[in-house]
């Protein structure tokens, strides 16, 4: 049996273990999957027992993204461009990091979701770690353009900068329309709305917030004006799949899993 694990503090409520156990099952790979708790400060060293131990490979959450990316001896192109990594393999004693938070969200959006990133106008709230993480995946499905906003103007301004396109604060938006909005803003954690103006969700726009298994205020501004709403439990569910068939080879079939998990 395998062995693989997920890094968070907390983890207590970490749905990955369960995740990756159905798409095991559901796969027929014998795999063991587990949520362990690293100490604030000992991350590097969590890792290395794990590895050790004959861990296979491991995801990484919150707050050890960063570390993760300093930890690891190789990384790939899109873990590179997230500055974070979630998702690391141990080979021959080397720690390979990548990011497959970028290919979750397009997944969801694309393929669960049904809906065209190709063209469309869209806008990322937020420029802390989980909005770096998506910009280059979302910009390799060719939208028509990708502004950045955040409530710290500057810090939206340096991000965009570093993807080549456009960013500035939440003033910024007036006059703006965008088919797609994405909140990676950690806002809805502690119920806070955004400053957005209602003219900046267009006709048929989908408005996706990461966060999951609550009703954020960005997400009630979306449906009042007249937006499609996604919640970011399916971009848990496709980075999850993503990094299995990294690890293994075979792809799950989300749907199924992705039900189970709505279901409660
Ligand atoms: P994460 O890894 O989740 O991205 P982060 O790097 O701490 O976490 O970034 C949090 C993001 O949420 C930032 O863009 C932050 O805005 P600032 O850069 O101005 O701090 C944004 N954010 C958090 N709470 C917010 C709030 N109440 N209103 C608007 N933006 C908020």
């Amino acid at each position: 049996t395998d062995r693989y694990c997920v890094f968070g503090n907390p983890i207590a409520h970490s749905k990955s273990p369960r995740i990756h156990a159905l798409f095991a099952r559901q796969t027929g790979q014998d795999l063991s999957y587990e949520a362990i708790l690293a100490p604030l400060d000992g991350f590097a060293d969590s890792v290395r027992d794990f590895a050790a131990a004959g861990g296979r490979g491991a995801n990484v959450t919150v707050p050890f993204k960063e570390e993760a990316f300093r930890l690891a001896d190789s990384l790939t192109p899109r873990a590179q461009a997230a500055g974070a990594v979630n998702t690391l393999t141990f080979i021959n004693g080397r720690i390979l990091g990548d990011n497959t938070d970028g290919a979750g969200l397009v997944r969801d959006i694309a393929h669960n979701l049904g809906a065209a990133i190709a063209g469309r106008r869209s806008l990322i709230l937020g420029a802390g770690g989980a909005a770096r993480g998506v910009i280059l995946p979302l910009l390799d499905e060719r939208p028509a353009t990708i502004f950045v906003a955040n409530r710290t103007a500057g810090k939206a301004v340096g991000l965009a900068a570093a993807f080549n396109i456009e960013g500035g604060g939440f003033e910024s938006l007036a006059e703006r329309q965008f088919e797609l909005v994405i909140n990676a803003t950690s806002a809805g954690l502690s119920d806070a709305a955004l400053p957005l103006p209602a003219g900046v969700f267009a006709a048929g726009c989908l408005a996706y917030e990461m966060l999951y298994g609550r009703e954020t205020p960005f997400m009630a501004q979306a449906r009042a004006a007249g937006a499609a709403v996604a919640d970011g439990l399916g971009m848990l569910v496709e980075q999850a799949a993503e990094a299995f068939s990294v690890w293994r080879g075979v792809r799950p079939d989300t749907a199924p899993v992705l039900a189970e998990l709505r279901r409660g």
